[in-house]
């Protein structure tokens, strides 16, 4: 089914969001929520041990509760129903061969599966499966880890490493930042339904619906065409959704297992160790600058957590190699083994905790230098050619996001000296942080019908995770074909759609605009051929001659049109179908893209109960042509609350003793609120990057947050006088 019913009456303009009525009436749908005839319910069972090996798991009890249809244990193994061999577990990339081993990596690693007509019943037999375990030591403490793992080089070093140290100013300090879990509102939930032995349907929570078509292909050995995901809704996925997890995998095992389809969501303490977090990282960052405030040299070193089972390096010191021209440079990473789960990309994954540090550490050798850090961050930009790859970039704003900002917060009332502002019982600080992420695009394919009555449908697999795709393909349809919005339907989240890349990395709009384009310009064409049959005026045409109403192609200036029923008469057409599969061009590899943000903040500090408040949030953003300003905005506000979490209060509490998140729900894990964050101001640029793609944008869901935290944590300097390096700044590390 499409978004829009025809008989909904809602509201349409351009600036609001496409899906708006459907997620705030209900009658938007989330992976848990189709209706699913004999549907069952799996619940998994977590292991109660981060270390060591399974010795024995008694399901009798468990079996003999009420509605139980069956349970599944890695003694299943090498028959775990529809699993296919080690090799394919192998190259689905999968990572946690769930089920397949007596081996306990971390806990709450799924150890069985139990399958029961309700719920309920699915959760009490849950709690009768008795697992023993031979434990082991868990290592959980990274802090303590880290500095016996040696680093390694990550990219070209450029110039004289060690420049730096020798300058006349220079900083030299480590960064930590905790773990955070995404924690999206959705749980990740799957329904599993076999249709005979090769063929599967699957609602199914991600980010990416031809991306779990392929994996769960491989994984259960079934051709990926016969696998159907459906993913038309989203509450959130920030990074969680771009991978298959186990609870994908067991859902289908148990559908298999019973013969019956399975629905299998994850509990919010699930959430925290099974769909991916941020890593814990360190990092040092030694910065040098000469008399003049140019930079003169920089090493950036970070280590991040992985699991003992997969290597996830997050490229934390990327961002060093793209914002400022150092022409001496050396990053060096390395990851850190614990019992922990993998982790995964969080938005602005690598850069947003590079930043961080970075960021910090400018505005430590600013303070230094005693030298305004916008000046000096200007002085040292490298916006005209990317200083990793010597091209020009195709566009970037950088500076004028930077001018805007200041301009906007009233920088100039910054003062350089802290301390210096204070209204009652308040320090008032500014701080400022900038962004960068390497635009890009991929391989997508969009899809168009029109009907006789001008009714025209959209469509794409790509899954709309919030981000608003389906209001940016619609207005981008309506602006290059003239047809009223009204009349334009989405439908997306399909694996039997046009194919699209997942959408993360700030790459979907900028790959599936592109295709969006492309429908609408082919469209136009078709039409122009179709109208000169009946009219001869129409004939030669460009598309860029005509547009079309709600009911008739039209030459522009003139009054010349011909209906649609004509036009569908005359050429004896039922619907009018088109498709276009777009991919990056030539000038992609002739150019460097990126887009860009400049974060601004002024915060108040109470000096005696360590409370920060953020005042003011200011967020100027180059994410290329804006397609769609509401949702546009609305992904820089929500990176920036991620941002404010950062700095402020998200993190992952880890007992040590037992390797054991203790954060584990929403009481203890802490996020931005409503109440934490002001109003958060967010302008753009808006000038297109047509090298890029035809639509002109370039993405700016990760450019949100890259920079944010670090603009707090200046601004908390500027307040106090007190230098923070390791997030989050809680209350207590304040007094
Ligand atoms: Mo995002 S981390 O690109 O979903």
């Amino acid at each position: 089914m499409a978004f829009f019913d025809n008989d909904l009456d809602f509201n349409i303009e351009k600036e609001g969001r496409a899906e708006a009525l459907f997620k705030v009436t209900g009658r938007g749908k989330y992976s848990s929520e189709y209706k699913t005839e004999n549907v069952t319910y799996a619940v998994i069972v977590g292991s109660t041990v981060a270390s060591g090996k399974i010795t024995g798991i008694d399901t009798a009890d468990a079996m003999l509760a009420d509605g139980v249809l069956g349970i599944l244990t890695h003694t299943d193994k090498p028959t775990v129903p529809g699993l296919a061999s080690e090799q394919k577990i192998k190259e689905s990339k999968i990572g946690l061969p769930v089920l397949h081993t007596d081996t306990i990596y971390f806990k709450g690693q799924p150890v069985a599966v139990v399958i029961a007509k309700t719920l309920e019943e699915a959760q009490y037999a849950a709690s009768l499966v008795k697992t023993s375990y031979q434990q082991t030591r868990a290592n959980v403490d990274f802090k303590n880890t880290h500095p016996s793992i040696p680093l390694k080089n990550e990219g070209k070093e450029r110039g004289n490493t060690e420049n730096w140290n020798s300058s006349p100013f220079n900083v030299e300090q480590e960064y930590h930042i905790e773990g955070e879990v995404h924690h999206p509102m959705e749980m990740h939930a799957t329904i599993a339904i076999w249709n005979g032995n090769d063929k599967l349907k699957l609602y199914d929570k991600n980010q990416g619906v031809n991306g779990v078509q392929n994996t769960v292909g491989k994984l259960f050995d079934l051709q990926p065409k016969n696998i159907e995901v459906i993913t038309e809704f989203m509450g959130g996925g920030f990074g969680s959704g771009l991978r298959v997890w186990p609870n994908t995998v067991l859902a289908i095992m148990a559908a298999k297992k019973i013969n019956k389809p399975v629905k299998l969501m994850l509990t919010r303490t699930q959430m925290s160790c099974l769909v991916g977090y941020r890593p814990e990282s360190w990092q040092k960052i030694k910065l040098g600058a000469d008399a003049s405030g140019k930079f003169t040299g920089l090493i950036h070193d970070s280590k991040n957590t992985t699991s003992l089972y997969e290597n996830f390096l997050e490229n934390i010191t990327r961002i060093s190699r793209l914002a400022y021209g150092f022409e001496n440079l050396k990053t060096q990473m390395a990851t850190v083994p614990l019992n922990m789960s993998t982790p995964t990309w969080m938005r602005g994954p690598g850069e947003c905790t590079g930043a961080f540090a970075l960021e910090s550490a400018i505005d430590e050798l600013c303070f230094k230098m005693n030298k305004d850090p916008l000046a000096i961050r200007l002085q040292n930009l490298s916006d005209v050619k990317d200083p990793e790859t010597g091209k020009d970039w195709s566009t970037n704003f950088v500076r004028e996001c930077m001018e805007k900002g200041a301009a906007k917060i009233g920088w100039n009332q910054r003062d350089m000296k802290p301390r210096q502002k204070k209204e009652g019982d308040w320090l008032v600080g500014y701080g400022m942080g900038v962004g960068m992420w390497t635009a890009g695009g991929g391989q997508a394919s969009a899809g168009l019908t029109m009907d006789v009555d001008g009714n025209v449908t959209v469509k794409t697999a790509m899954t709309d995770i919030g981000t608003g795709t389906g209001t940016s393909m619609r207005n981008i349809v309506h602006e290059v074909t003239g047809i009223p919005l009204n009349k334009i339907k989405i439908d997306l989240g399909k694996s039997t759609l046009p194919q699209a890349p997942s959408q993360g990395g700030s790459r979907g709009l900028s790959s599936i605009s592109a295709s969006s384009n492309a429908i609408a310009e082919t469209l136009k064409s078709n039409l122009i051929n179709y109208a000169s049959k009946t009219n001869p005026e129409f004939k030669n045409l460009k598309s860029s001659d005509i547009t079309l109403t709600d009911s008739a192609v039209q030459i522009k200036n003139k009054s010349t049109s011909v209906s649609f029923q004509k036009i569908f008469t005359d050429n004896q057409l039922t619907v009018i179908e088109v498709e276009e599969t777009t991919q990056p061009g030539d000038l992609q590899k002739k150019f460097a893209f990126a887009s860009g943000a400049a974060h601004f903040c002024r915060v108040k500090v109470h000096e005696l109960t360590g409370k920060v408040k953020i005042d003011r949030f200011v967020s100027v953003v180059d994410g290329g042509k804006i397609v769609s300003e509401k949702p546009a905005k609305n992904q820089v506000i929500g990176a920036v609350v991620g941002g404010t979490g950062m700095a402020l209060m998200e993190e992952m509490t880890i007992d040590k003793r037992i390797g054991a998140l203790v954060a584990d729900d929403l009481a203890g894990y802490h996020f931005s609120v409503n109440a934490d964050v002001p109003i958060i101001e967010v302008d753009f640029i808006n000038k297109p990057d047509f090298n890029l793609n035809a639509s002109g944008a370039k993405g700016l869901g990760e450019v949100g947050i890259i920079g944010s935290a670090a603009a707090i944590a200046n601004a908390i300097f500027n307040a106090t006088g007190k230098r923070f390096r390791n997030l989050p700044i809680t209350p207590d590390k304040i007094l």
